[in-house]
């Protein structure tokens, strides 16, 4: 603690004093600040907040279009960040056509329909999340083409049941490698804090919901497979009917 003796300028015990405070004690001064203080050394100061500030200061970005809030996040990063929104966009648009497929009225297996549409939804929130990080890390979300999907599942073997749920089953696997490859390409720039929660949040937000659906999806294909394609289907579409948060 630094005892002063010249008169201080300021006393937090009186702040609208200009800093003389003494008290009972005649030898006894509090510690305070005074004009010029930053000049002279200071034992045990391990953070000089202003001196340490003004190179972060200088690199405040002065340009409209960038960011403010970037720090360490690196452009492969960035794009692989960009490059996962697309594939969960992709399949959330497969999705999207297979809840058309099965919602048709000469299909009429509502719910498989039920089923792939809240698919769909879940993988445009997957790449929603994704978008909300990529802003958050001062990256910019670039949208990419999708491709146009199928139309038509039925297959003549397997059945349209049966054949959009291996593909869903493909597909969720997947799209898990390439979220797996976006963790490891955090991983190999992982050195601040920030990027261990990045994948913290990886984790969290996509994989852990991937493997979820990937069970989820092999039980049905498991099922699917000892019903057959006729009336074991119709019964398979009403318990995904009547079944909560089926979504993959
Ligand atoms: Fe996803």
């Amino acid at each position: 603690m630094l005892l002063r003796t010249a008169p201080p300028s300021f006393s937090p015990l009186n702040p609208s004093s200009s800093c003389t405070t003494r008290h009972s004690h005649p030898k006894t001064f509090l510690p305070c600040a005074t004009k010029g203080s930053n000049n002279r050394p200071l034992t045990g100061v391990v953070f000089e907040p202003f001196e340490e500030v003004k190179k972060e200061l200088d690199l405040v970005p002065t340009l409209p279009q960038a960011s403010l809030a970037r720090q360490k996040y690196s452009h492969d990063c960035e794009a692989t960040i960009n490059e996962q929104i697309n594939v969960e966009y992709n399949v959330s648009y497969v999705y999207h056509a297979m809840f058309a497929y099965f919602d048709r009225d000469n299909v009429a297996l509502k719910g498989l329909a039920k089923f792939f549409k809240e698919s769909s939804e879940e993988e445009r929130e997957h790449a929603e999340k994704l978008m909300e990080y990529q802003n958050k890390r001062g990256g910019k979300v670039k949208l990419q083409s999708i491709v146009m999907p199928l139309s038509e599942f039925d297959h003549e073997e397997k059945g349209d049941a049966l054949y959009a749920m291996e593909l869903a089953l493909s597909l969720e696997k997947l799209t898990n490698e390439k979220l797996l490859n976006v963790h490891s390409s955090f991983v190999s720039f992982m050195f601040t804090l920030m990027l261990v929660n990045a994948n913290s949040f990886l984790r969290t937000c996509c994989i852990s919901f991937d493997v979820e659906a990937i069970k989820k999806i092999s039980e049905y294909v498991a099922q699917l497979r000892r019903v057959g394609k006729g009336h074991g289907v119709w019964h398979f579409d009403q318990m995904l009917l009547h079944e909560e948060g089926v979504a993959a």
